[in-house]
């Protein structure tokens, strides 16, 4: 992966902080910019849904280091700051339906800490902060695709939280005159991703399903749509984001996706396919707080910052069973 670069500085001078980098998509930064000759790749990670394998082939890396801590907790994001240029936040307690268990958890992680994180690096001067919201911020606003300044009434508290970070990224951006750019990401998939835990996302479960011949879960009829987006297209953007310099871009939200939009059944039958699987998945009930249909518009970002998928829903989706089936094998 990332044989292309998405970036024409010379990363030898940047120094990023990646929050939350021994996740799915945190780990696919620190790939890239290791790569790519980053002068540093910091990450503060405390483990509470990352994985130490993850992280494992960049431990021995003179330019990268990692911070075991919690951004719940001001001082280890003080830690983190200090010397970077740039923070790249990616670090939450993800999941729909976590959050309706555990809204005080999701709340603490994703409010507490992005605000703890967005004054750490206020405080060590630096400018450029990247972040993760979601496409669950749209809520219950009905019109496809979704266009960045039209939202709805967010439909649990894990999409509040992402709402609320876009909020405090605005005052913030305004008080501090910080660079922000926050990535309303639509079901991001790859290597790297987990199917393992109680609230694993829906791809790598399937394709363990198909590849394992286990019991493969679709929540109600299957046919609620997304905007499948493969993760080498969310590293681009943030890659631009994080290294542009047009200020025009900043203190903006975008839709991260790819503008496609596929049912979960047609996802299940690609990844049966992919697998060479002949087993039916097995429906249950829809989940409380999910939205129906979800399809990104992002021409927002394509002229802002010039993003530019490269990565089809079906290419990605190759490359991902592939992936877990040298996983599997090993
Ligand atoms: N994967 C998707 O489809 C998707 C969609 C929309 C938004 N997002 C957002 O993108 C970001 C990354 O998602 P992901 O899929 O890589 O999730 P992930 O769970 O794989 O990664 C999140 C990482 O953050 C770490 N973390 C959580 N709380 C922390 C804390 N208090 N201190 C330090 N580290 C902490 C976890 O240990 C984990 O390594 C998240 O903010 C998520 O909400 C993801």
């Amino acid at each position: 992966m990332y044989q292309t670069a998405y970036h024409d500085r010379d990363l030898s001078q940047f120094s990023v902080l990646i929050t939350g980098g021994a996740g799915f998509i945190g780990s696919n930064l620190v790939e890239y910019f290791l790569k790519y000759g980053a002068k540093k790749v910091r990450v503060i990670d405390n483990f509470l849904t990352g994985f130490r394998e993850n992280l494992a082939p960049y431990m021995d890396h003179p330019n990268f280091e990692l911070i075991e801590g919690d951004i719940s907790v001001l001082a280890d994001c003080e830690k983190a700051c200090e010397g970077m240029d740039a923070v790249c936040h990616q670090a939450a307690l993800g999941s729909v339906p976590r959050s309706v268990a555990q809204p005080h958890l999701t709340t603490l992680h994703n409010v507490n800490g992005f605000v703890n994180m967005v004054h750490a690096a206020h405080q060590a001067g630096i400018k450029r902060f990247v972040y993760a919201s979601s496409s669950s911020v749209y809520g219950d606003e009905p019109n496809l695709p979704k266009v960045e300044d039209r939202i709805g009434q967010q439909l649990s508290p894990y999409a509040i939280t992402k709402y609320s970070n876009e909020l405090f990224a605005k005052n913030f951006g305004d008080l501090y005159g910080m660079e922000f750019m926050g990535f309303r990401y639509f079901n991001v998939f790859g290597p790297k991703q987990s199917p393992k835990g109680a609230y694993a996302a829906v791809i790598p479960l399937f394709a363990e399903a198909c590849l394992l011949g286990k019991t493969a879960y679709i929540n109600g009829d299957g046919l609620q749509t997304r905007d499948f987006t493969f993760i080498e297209n969310v590293v681009q953007m943030n890659v631009k984001a994080l290294l542009t310099e047009n200020p025009a871009a900043y203190n903006q939200v975008y839709n991260v996706g790819v503008g496609g939009r596929y049912s979960v059944l047609d996802l299940y039958e690609g990844i049966r396919k992919a697998a060479g699987s002949e087993q039916a998945p097995v429906h249950r009930e829809s989940r409380a707080g999910d939205i129906r249909d979800s399809q990104a518009n992002i021409e927002k970002a394509k002229t802002l910052l010039e993003y530019n998928p490269l990565f089809s829903f079906e290419e990605g989706l190759a490359i991902t069973v592939q992936h877990f089936k040298q996983l599997l094998k090993a």
